[in-house]
């Protein structure tokens, strides 16, 4: 078996956990990530037998029976995972009947994965069903996205309007529109649910007042949510108050024919 710090996967999660945080997503220990490794990858870097067992917080996926999954441990810094991945990200196996998990390699300071393990399991599960080809959860505090939720309705179409107007191409890169969670206790399965009925419909949601999840088969395509609905809010945040002119309705509608997008008929 090759070394395992060098599988593809996480050195590309060490690569954006590093970007995530200096764009100033990640303060501290905010946010986390998780993806399923293929086959492929197992085979060639992952150790498999278990360490020790993993709770995955009352929650059955079966959907994941038996997959692998790369996580964040849970009060780890972002930071800090670039000089030492062993301590700050762990490996998982779901269990065969999607209710258990085994850790079989990383978090050797004896640390749990992130408390938003039943957010992201539940939403890899749904997301599986939408798309096989689902692989990648991404939870940050996204600034100005979280921001959103203090001056806007809690409306997903008001917000995914809001948005589509902020920049042409938005509609282009989240086209079936943003999820929205009104605020919750976070780090259970009561947000897990929440979140995952969401997800069913959408591949970005944001958690009222806390932050941001995006999903996607890659980290590219799951940061690339993340960062566009950003540069959309960030903008929102400078013109809101001085809007003389703006993206029309008619305008988003030609766009979405030109690229023959499948969007939300909110307009
Ligand atoms: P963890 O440190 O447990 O991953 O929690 C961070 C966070 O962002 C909670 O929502
Ligand atoms: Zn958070």
């Amino acid at each position: 078996m090759k070394n395992t710090l060098e599988c593809p996967t996480i050195i590309e999660v060490i690569r954006i956990a590093t970007n995530m945080y200096n764009q100033g997503w990640d303060e501290r220990n905010g946010g986390n990530i998780s993806i399923i490794l293929d086959d492929d990858e197992v085979n060639e870097y992952i150790p498999t037998t278990p360490i020790r067992k993993i709770d995955i917080g009352g929650i059955c996926v079966k959907q994941l029976a038996n997959k692998y999954i790369l996580v964040t441990g849970t009060g780890k810094y972002f930071k800090n995972i670039q000089y030492n991945p062993e301590i700050n990200l762990g490996i998982i196996r779901i269990s065969s009947d999607g209710t258990s998990a085994d850790l079989v390699w990383g978090l050797i300071d004896g640390k749990n994965p992130t408390s938003e393990l039943p957010t992201h399991l539940e939403n890899h599960a749904v997301r599986i069903d939408v798309d096989p080809k689902h692989r990648v959860v991404i939870h940050c505090h996204a600034t100005h996205s979280m921001a959103l939720s203090f001056v806007l309705p809690e409306d997903e179409d008001e917000i995914t309007k809001t948005l589509w107007k902020m920049q042409t191409e938005s509609i282009v890169v989240f086209p079936e529109g943003i999820g929205y969670v009104p605020w919750m206790v976070c780090g259970g399965k009561e947000i897990g649910d929440a979140t995952a009925e969401k997800m069913k419909q959408y591949r970005y949601v944001i958690w009222g007042m806390h932050g941001v999840f995006g999903t996607g088969q890659t980290i590219d395509e799951a940061f690339g949510l993340i960062e566009t609905v950003e540069k959309a809010a960030t903008i929102y945040f400078l013109v809101k108050d001085n809007i003389r002119q703006s993206i029309t309705n008619e305008q988003l509608k030609q766009v979405a024919e030109a690229f023959n997008l499948n969007y939300k008929k909110i307009l």
